[in-house]
């Protein structure tokens, strides 16, 4: 055991309290970290809100249909499933299971 937990935390009420961008991309804070989060045919995806190549702002980026989130600043590309960097970098993205409950939408965080 390193010590860390995975906890639920409550992001939102419902997903019109998440402000999403033309890119279908907002930034919100769970647990005292700014994240992303990305919609993607009305499935909501939470990752990192920096990109782990060079600290890119990921919420600035887009989307493709296929679910590639791709970072504005190198154009490196991440699948919004999994945080596979699949442009070939070798760069993982971090990224957090979504839960939308009615009491409200969740990320699973771990600390
Ligand atoms: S900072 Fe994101 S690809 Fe370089």
């Amino acid at each position: 055991m390193d010590g860390k937990e995975n906890r639920w935390i409550r992001i939102a009420g419902d997903i019109s309290e998440i402000h999403f961008g033309d890119n279908n991309m907002a930034v919100v804070i769970a647990g005292g970290k700014e994240i992303c989060v990305g919609k993607m045919q009305d499935a909501l995806f939470a990752f990192a809100s920096r990109c782990p190549h060079a600290g890119g702002l990921l919420h600035e980026g887009c989307i493709t249909g296929s679910g590639e989130v791709i970072c504005p600043v190198h154009g490196y590309k991440f699948n919004i499933r999994n945080g596979y960097n699949v442009s070939g970098e070798g760069y993982y993205l971090r990224h957090w299971a979504v839960a939308v409950k009615p009491e409200g939408i969740f990320v699973c965080i771990e600390e």
